[in-house]
């Protein structure tokens, strides 16, 4: 960001309750051109309301307080531009005219609305926007709408793909990327539409850090080069601190403080350090892997080798970390543990009492003997929206209790996961879609924890949530 930058998007004061409890409280903040905010705070902190509501969707209005663009207008094709004084209209080549526009105080169908929200770039948490038939280029036509001619879209694809570095991917259906390579497809579509404003919520939530790393600086170019400006939601410290020119650490809807990224998520992590570490008596084997192999075949990529010759024995009490880039074959593996996939060669068995049961006989005698002890949370996990967190910790999942002991049950297995009695009052008769991400990935947790697992596989579990 350039000194003396600038406003481009000014907060005043808003406020925001669901349900009667602050989401959002007094929150004031300038925004400056080209400048990156970064917002950092635990699940349930209120980043994704604040996201939402500069956003401009109508459930996130705030209740009190305004936001404010600053937007250069054209006075003859209506065309907007970020504020920069004195520029040319990059549509019809007239003046412009720097307009303060408040926009909650906008009619709800006033067009204004809509031309501001076509140029707010949006990245979610965990939600790849995506055609999944189509191919990448062909996502990338779509993001650039009908009047382009055929040229122009081809030469602007190309090039919004190489500045996310997915030139190598153009034909590949978007179903079969990595999520690394989804979320940069996401990026070129959101690019492609000449976005004044970008947000970015929890954008690398789900990937590894080496690819994350690469996802924030495509995104940090992106902004730079165009000069708009952004604000990106972190839980990690690491990720702010690359991207952000200046952040806010935001706490049950307050904002506890604003400054540069460092000072602010150095004060957001005290209290944070890791617990001290227990010896723990490991048990008897409990999963044996003996060279199992995994292979896929694409037409588009021919034998894909998801694991290849993996040996190793899992033992009672043992955690075991699959560490690996996106697409290394974490969510195979651990599929074929769970019996959700066969192996293509070698052995996996899983103990039940003294029996080794073999994976790869289907049926109740076979693996279902094991499967009933194993509980398992995918990476993309989904709760039922229209059932409550108490229903959908119960009958959802097929646990038939009297409601008095269920309802218990579920209490506990939420205080379990780490949520606060308070908390648990809140949700457990809320619905999924009214939960922070965060608090739905562990609601998900709970819901495999409730049925008691002997062996709990955690795909990813923890890619969007606080450290
Ligand atoms: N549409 C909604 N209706 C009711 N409550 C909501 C709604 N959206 C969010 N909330 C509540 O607002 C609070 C803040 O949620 P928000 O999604 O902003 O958290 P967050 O900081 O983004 O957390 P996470 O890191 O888990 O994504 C939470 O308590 C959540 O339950
Ligand atoms: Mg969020």
């Amino acid at each position: 960001m350039a000194e003396g930058a600038e406003a481009f998007i000014v907060i005043n004061n808003v406020s925001k309750k669901f349900g009667g409890n602050y989401v959002l409280r007094d929150i004031s903040a300038t925004i400056h051109l080209g400048e990156i905010l970064g917002l950092i705070g635990r699940s349930g902190a209120g980043k994704s309301v604040l996201i939402n509501m500069l956003r401009g969707t109508e459930e996130y209005r705030p209740d009190a307080g305004s936001v404010i663009y600053r937007f250069n207008t054209c006075n003859t094709c209506g065309h907007l531009d970020l504020p920069f004084p004195g520029r040319k209209c990059g549509k019809c080549g007239k003046d412009m005219e720097v307009q303060e526009i408040d926009f909650w105080a906008l009619d709800k169908d006033d067009p204004l609305r809509g031309a501001i929200h076509r140029r707010i770039a949006i990245m979610l948490q965990r939600t790849f926007a995506l055609f999944g038939d189509m191919s990448v280029i062909e996502n990338i036509f779509e993001a650039l709408g009908p009047d382009m001619d055929d040229h122009k879209k081809i030469d602007r694809s190309l090039e919004l793909l190489n500045m996310v570095n997915l030139q190598h991917r153009v034909t590949h259906i978007a179903r079969d990327l990595s999520g690394g390579e989804k979320q940069r497809c996401v990026l070129a579509r959101q690019l492609a539409r000449d976005p004044l404003l970008f947000l970015a919520d929890e954008p690398t939530g789900t990937l590894d850090p080496q690819t994350a790393d690469m996802v924030h600086e495509t995104l940090v170019k992106a902004v730079r080069e165009s000069g708009m400006a952004m604000v990106v939601t972190s839980h990690w410290p690491k990720a702010i601190n690359m991207m952000a020119d200046r952040a806010i650490w935001l706490e049950s809807g307050e904002m506890m403080k604003i400054g540069p990224p460092e000072e602010v998520t150095k004060e957001f992590m005290v209290g944070f350090e890791p617990n001290i570490e227990k010896e723990v008596d490991v048990g008897q084997p409990l999963i044996r892997i003996e060279n199992a192999k995994r292979y896929f075949y694409s037409y588009a990529r021919g034998v894909v080798k998801a694991v290849d010759g993996v040996t190793f024995d899992v033992n009672e009490k043992e955690i075991i970390g699959l560490v690996g880039l996106s697409g290394a074959g974490k969510t195979t593996l651990s599929r074929l543990i769970a019996g959700l996939n066969v192996v293509s060669d070698g052995k996996v068995s899983v103990r039940v009492g003294d029996d080794w049961v073999d994976m790869s006989v289907p049926g109740p005698e076979g693996r279902g003997r094991a499967t009933q002890y194993i509980g398992i949370l995918h990476q993309e996990f989904t709760l039922y929206p229209f059932d409550t967190i108490l229903q959908n910790l119960t009958v959802c999942i097929g646990i038939n209790l009297p409601a008095e002991l269920a309802k218990m049950k579920a209490i506990q297995t939420l205080l379990a996961v780490g949520f606060t009695r308070t908390q648990v009052d809140r949700i457990l008769y809320a619905y999924p879609d009214t939960l922070s991400v965060g608090e739905k990935q562990r609601v998900a947790l709970a819901q495999v924890l409730i049925r008691e697992p002997r062996l709990v596989i955690l795909d990813e579990p923890t890619g969007t949530m606080d450290p």
